[in-house]
């Protein structure tokens, strides 16, 4: 089936992004998120974004309100019933993706694939909630979606061959490349990547360095774009909890334990760039 139009569940930094650049590439997209305010945040986003590429020359300014106006923002979920394609970018929760999935399921036409940009959380468990498991698949976007190039395609236990190349087609038509990993606690990036952010809270926390000098460190000493606060901060520190708690639960090794510290931000809702204070301050 050709794919014209495009879901995307949640207008947050994922989903904003994965709208984005689906909308930039000549898609048309549905975006919906549980509140007009998040669906009008995202669309902020996405406006300030494609501005970007404008002042860079990179987009003219037709493009850019021709990609805005392809994207239509909702807070009806059963909108998705009119998507070829939807991919899940809500909170990264278990039960509540668990129940996305079922109601996608419910919603979209059976030819239609599922995919979830969970960053950790099983596909097989994912897909374990549809009626249509061979069409349910891990497509992991990085953060900033416009900027970075990789696509994680996750395969579920059951997730066909076809699901597999149309995933990697689309992924490559949206300007990406697509690197195939294993359904595992993090797969690939998560698995390598959350556990230094952590160890990297677990050296502020014991005092070993201040979050500049720790940032430096890995920025001028490691090539790094980012120190790993820094970059805690955008993913968002609740999200990186979230995975650290999937690795922890899923391994059963105490070497992916959360830093304590990295539970206390949360508790506190400093979330990083999102609530304009993490390990740093951001102008809001
Ligand atoms: N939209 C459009 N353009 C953007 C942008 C956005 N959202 N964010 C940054 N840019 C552009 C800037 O306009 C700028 O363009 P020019 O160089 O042409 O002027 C360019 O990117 C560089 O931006 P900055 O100078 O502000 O900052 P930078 O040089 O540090 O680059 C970055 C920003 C591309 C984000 C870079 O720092 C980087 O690659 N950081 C690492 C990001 C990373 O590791 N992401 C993965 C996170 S993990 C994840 O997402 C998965 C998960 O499951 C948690």
């Amino acid at each position: 089936m050709e794919i014209e139009t495009i879901g995307v569940v949640g207008a947050g930094q994922m989903g904003g992004g994965i709208a984005q650049v689906s909308a930039a590439s000549g898609f048309n997209v549905i975006m919906s998120d549980i509140k007009d305010e998040f669906v009008e945040r995202g669309k902020n986003a996405i406006s300030k974004s494609l501005e970007r590429f404008v002042k860079k020359g990179k987009l003219s300014e037709d493009q850019k309100n021709k990609a805005l106006k392809r994207i239509a923002g909702t807070t009806d979920l059963t909108m998705m019933k009119n998507a070829d394609f939807v991919v899940e970018a809500a909170t990264e929760n278990k039960s509540l993706k668990l129940g996305i999935f079922k109601d996608l399921d419910r919603i979209c036409g059976k030819e239609v694939i599922l995919a979830s940009n969970t960053s950790s959380i099983s596909i097989t468990k994912i897909a374990a909630a549809t009626q249509r498991p061979e069409k349910v698949i891990g497509m992991h976007f990085m953060n900033p979606v416009p900027m970075m190039v990789l696509v994680e395609v996750i395969r579920g236990l059951e997730t066909s061959d076809e699901t597999y190349n149309t995933v990697e087609n689309l992924a490559k038509k949206l300007g990406k490349t697509p690197v195939p990993a294993n359904d595992f606690p993090g797969f690939i990036s998560n698995r390598i990547l959350m556990p230094m952010i952590n160890e990297a809270i677990y050296a502020l926390f014991e005092g070993v360095g201040t979050p500049e000098s720790i940032d430096a460190i890995m920025k001028l000493g490691m090539n790094h774009p980012m120190g790993p606060l820094t970059l805690a901060d955008l993913i968002g520190l609740d999200t990186c909890l979230a995975i650290m708690n999937v690795l922890y639960e899923g391994f059963g090794d105490p070497k992916y334990r959360p830093c304590p510290l990295l539970k206390k931000y949360v508790d506190a809702g400093l979330l990083g760039r999102k609530t304009g204070r993490g390990f740093y301050t951001y102008e809001t």
